[in-house]
């Protein structure tokens, strides 16, 4: 193995390979090392193992960052669009699950698939179960590996965040930002289910696995998808995104009749249907299982018709919104992403390459850019690592 490359790419994942392509195809001469036992593992375990790769309708909104508008530049130059023809192009089947979500047809590998023989294309040398003990700087990057000492010109660093420690997460991104001074600001799990304890956490695993359409709000944020009850506390779309703008202590509103009014529905029923119980009018709307654990003893055999002001006012302060202080999150063991990374002030937003250290790159997940849920997450991970594989 001859150790001397153009540029060495740490981390075989989502941005990693995508940036080794497109710099590949500019003729340069590019290892990837990573020190898993094999290339795109969360790849292959996204979107319940059938990739959501990317939205349609991304936008710089749909992205967390202390600097909003960093992700502008690289999301313009390289944007959904493009990934699909490159998806197109390799013949895998697609399909658009909701609000601009393509998932593929058959199977997240198909994606890991492509990725493998572009990179191939493009003369990319890739190697798994290589540890790299320790990185200088002198002229070039001098890297000691498993795999004896290399040196390379550009050095990028796509190693991801914290999330699923399992499938070869680890910190190792930051720690050389930090070996190198640059800022990284602090790091937390997004996307990531919410726990709770006590009786909250009782009512949670007597409805696990019942969904409903809600709309969830934290500090001014709102996401109108489904919220899953789980044995741990709360899960879905729904929870997910709003945990990534949530802070311990904060509470969370919960509208489960997100566009209805309780009270008017409860006054139509008075007026239309007096006879019909209340448990009844709300299992129209609501999961049977949530209405009649909620209903319990209090509400269960009453007739819309018998409920007095201050029950219909009671009732409405129940449920519409409901107010809830999640205990905690489920972390980086299930987090679908981590939140912070990279200071995008040490970065180019053009080339995501460092100000203070010239040749030194980070890209994906590690820099402080983090999506929603609904394919954001990779369209970053794809474009930020063309806009560094232009450049390197
Ligand atoms: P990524 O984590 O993909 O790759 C980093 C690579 O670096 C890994 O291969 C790792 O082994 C390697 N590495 C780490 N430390 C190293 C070290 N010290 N030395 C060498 N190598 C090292 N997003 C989305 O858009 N659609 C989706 O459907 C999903 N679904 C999904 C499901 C689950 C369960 C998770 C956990 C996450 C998702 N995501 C997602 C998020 C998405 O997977 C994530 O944002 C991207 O994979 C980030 O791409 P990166 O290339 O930055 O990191």
């Amino acid at each position: 193995m001859n150790s001397r490359y153009d540029v060495i790419i740490l981390g075989a994942g989502a941005a990693g390979l995508m940036c080794a392509i497109e710099a590949g195809r500019r003729g340069r001469r590019v290892l990837v090392l990573d020190h898993a036992n094999r290339v795109g593992k969360k790849i292959l375990m996204s979107g319940g193992g059938r990739c959501n790769f990317t939205n349609l309708h991304t936008t710089p909104e749909n992205f967390l960052s202390a600097n909003p508008h960093f992700c502008k530049s690289a999301l313009s130059r390289y944007t959904p669009w493009d990934f699909v023809a490159l998806v197109e192009q390799h013949g895998i089947a697609y399909h658009e699950k909701k609000l601009g979500q393509l998932f593929c047809d058959h199977r997240s590998s198909d994606i890991v698939q492509m990725l493998l023989v572009e990179s191939e294309q493009a003369g990319v040398e890739i190697r798994v179960n290589c540890q790299v003990h320790a990185v200088r700087r002198a002229d070039e990057f001098l890297l000691d590996t498993s795999l004896g000492p290399l040196v390379a010109a550009r050095l990028v660093i796509a190693t991801g965040g914290l999330s699923i420690p399992t499938m070869g997460a680890s910190g190792f991104g930051y720690d050389l930002a930090r070996q190198f001074g640059l800022a990284v600001l602090p790091t937390r799990a997004g996307l990531v289910p919410f726990t709770l304890k006590g009786e909250r956490l009782s009512w949670s695993r007597e409805l696990s696995g019942v969904s409903a359409d809600v709309a969830a709000t934290c500090n001014e944020n709102v996401f109108r998808e489904n919220l899953l009850w789980t044995h741990r506390g709360l899960s879905g779309p729904a929870i997910l995104q709003i945990s990534s703008y949530w802070r311990p202590g904060q509470a969370v509103d919960l509208d489960l009749l997100p566009e209805l009014d309780l009270v008017s529905l409860v006054e139509e029923a008075r007026r239309e249907r007096p006879r019909i119980r209340l448990r009844t009018l709300l299992a129209e709307y609501l999961p049977r299982r949530l209405v009649d654990l909620w209903s319990g003893q209090r509400w269960r055999d009453r007739k819309v018709a018998d409920l007095s002001s201050r029950d219909i006012d009671q009732l409405r302060a129940a449920i519409q919104p409901w107010q809830l202080t999640p205990d905690g999150t489920e972390g980086y063991r299930t987090a679908e992403v981590t939140l912070g990374g990279v200071d995008t002030e040490e970065l180019s937003s053009r080339t995501m390459e460092s100000k203070k250290v010239p040749g030194l790159y980070f890209i994906g997940e590690v820099v402080d850019v983090t999506g929603h849920l609904g394919g954001f997450n990779f369209q970053w991970a794809w474009a930020s690592g063309v806009a560094a594989g232009q450049q390197v």
